[in-house]
């Protein structure tokens, strides 16, 4: 648990590069002097767009992370993106096994650990994304369903590398759908996780861990959610594309 928020931007499938110029120049000026400079600021813009964000991020204390990577640091493997390749054009973040990458791209557990390592390899802050379906929520299962998530998606994972690693639930239900888990429905799952992780890790590296949660953050129920001491940041969806928005969220 972390006193400083990590406020994290998934731009997902949206905006051009011009699109993206036209973000920053709205909203770095409606983040300085913010209201809390200690928070980090992450935007997850898509693979085209990373280098214009990097120019335009450049010396505002915003921080540019991917929504994926591949698992190979290279190779004949037509179509994907290696962590080295994020790194080198400003990456220092990486989103891993978001649930629309799961639920549409068929990726699991194992490739999300697959993922993780190598994002890990490569020199990148991890962020990992678990989260119960609505079913599993509503047949009680989602204990074991974020329990197993984390477990086989960390399998491997050194002590030492958990610094460079966040985490952030994300339940399938609030994504995109306007409907937010409360901050203590997100705050006990958050619990969930990190009680978890202290098993395998011990209380001081488990407690050290960010644990994010997205799904439906908007400026409205942003400052409820952040001042839940069990949620370490956001990661922020369709309200991040705007950016009075997302600036309203940042300064939560
Ligand atoms: P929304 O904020 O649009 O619900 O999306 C959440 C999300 O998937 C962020 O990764």
């Amino acid at each position: 648990m972390s006193s400083k928020k990590m406020i994290t931007a998934n731009w997902k499938m949206y905006k051009t590069t011009s699109a993206a110029k036209a973000f920053f120049g709205a909203f770095l000026p409606l983040i300085q002097g913010r209201t809390h400079p200690e928070d980090q600021v992450v935007v997850c813009p898509g693979f085209p767009l990373l280098s214009v964000c990097a120019e335009a991020i450049r010396g505002s204390g915003v921080m540019l992370g991917a929504q994926d990577l591949f698992w190979e640091a290279e190779g004949a493997w037509t179509g994907e993106v290696s962590g080295e390749m994020l790194t080198s054009v400003g990456c220092t973040h990486v989103l891993i096994g978001h649930s629309e990458r799961r639920q549409h791209f068929h990726e699991t557990n194992h490739s999300v650990n697959k993922k993780l390592k190598a994002a890990l390899q490569a020199g990148l802050h991890a962020i990992v994304c678990i989260g119960e379906s609505l079913k599993e929520r509503e047949c009680d299962s989602t204990d074991w369903v974020l329990k197993r998530q984390y477990l086989e998606g960390f399998e491997g994972i050194e002590p030492g590398q958990m610094p460079r690693i966040s985490i952030a639930y994300e339940p399938c239900w609030a994504i995109g759908t306007g409907r937010t888990a409360t901050p203590q429905i997100a705050a006990d799952a958050h619990a969930i996780i990190r009680a978890e992780m202290e098993r395998s890790f011990g209380e001081e590296i488990a407690h050290n861990v960010e644990i994010l949660y997205g799904g439906s953050v908007r400026p409205d129920n942003a400052r409820a959610l952040m001042s839940e001491e069990e949620i370490d940041g956001a990661l922020v969806g369709g309200a991040s594309l705007d950016p009075q928005s997302f600036a309203a969220i940042v300064n939560w």
